[in-house]
């Protein structure tokens, strides 16, 4: 049986379902919405003036973020984003997940998701993919980090993935002003990020979410 199912979301975009955690990877009131004000908004444009930048993000999925990061990017800004997975979509789902975005940007989403798993792929000049097929409980970087999408199912579900071990490891690799953004708030959350050294800011979630969490490295 395939582990994952597509759905449709509110906002007309398509999230996955992965059947085995029982968990869709974004809230069913919009996809695209979501990735937008969470990773974007709360996240990438808090460096439009960094000429390079760094961002991980835990979870590559349907590789959205990664297709939002570029559209959304400044023209003179050179990314390095660097994505892991450990149960990477089949590429059947491929072709209907491209059909959901902009005619003019569809060849650039087609080529971050065909991009090698564990090889690093330039979609531009200044846009470089690295997808790593891996566990994040035993993923150690090689290059420091400025931004972090921390877009892992919520620690309900997996509670092994927001561990104060695994967040003083991305701690200790982010740059100073490095940001980690996430669309979860819960207690247990906040009290990890907190001990392992960061400056918390509950900023407004997406909607059914109350509240997100921005977590600073001052
Ligand atoms: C909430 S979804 C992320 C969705 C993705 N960012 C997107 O926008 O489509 C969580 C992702 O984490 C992946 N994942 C689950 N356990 C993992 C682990 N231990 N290490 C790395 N990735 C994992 C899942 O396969 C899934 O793609």
């Amino acid at each position: 049986m395939n582990r994952h199912q597509l759905v449709l979301t509110n906002d007309n975009s398509l999230t996955v379902k992965d059947l085995h955690f029982e968990e869709t990877f974004h809230s069913l009131s919009g996809a695209i919405n979501e990735s937008n004000y969470v990773y974007i908004d709360q996240g990438l444009k808090q460096f439009e003036f960094y000429e390079h930048l760094h961002i991980f993000e835990m979870g590559f999925g349907t590789g959205i973020n990664a297709f939002l990061t570029f559209v959304n990017k400044p023209a003179y800004q050179t990314i390095y984003y660097e994505s892991i997975d450990l149960f990477p979509l089949a590429k059947d789902f491929y072709p209907m997940l491209i059909s959901m975005v902009n005619p003019s940007q569809k060849e650039i989403y087609q080529r971050i998701l065909e991009a090698e798993w564990n090889a690093t792929t330039y979609i531009s000049k200044k846009f470089v993919v690295k997808k790593v097929m891996a566990d994040m409980q035993n993923y150690y970087f090689q290059k420091t980090l400025h931004l972090v999408y921390y877009d892992a199912f919520s620690p309900k579900i997996q509670p092994e993935l927001w561990t104060t071990e695994i967040f003083s490891r991305i701690f200790e690799f982010l740059e100073i002003n490095g940001v980690l953004v996430t669309f979860a708030s819960s207690g247990v959350v906040k009290k990890n990020l907190t001990a392992v050294g960061f400056h918390l800011e509950r900023l407004k979630g997406y909607p059914p979410k109350k509240h997100m969490v921005r977590a600073v490295k001052k």
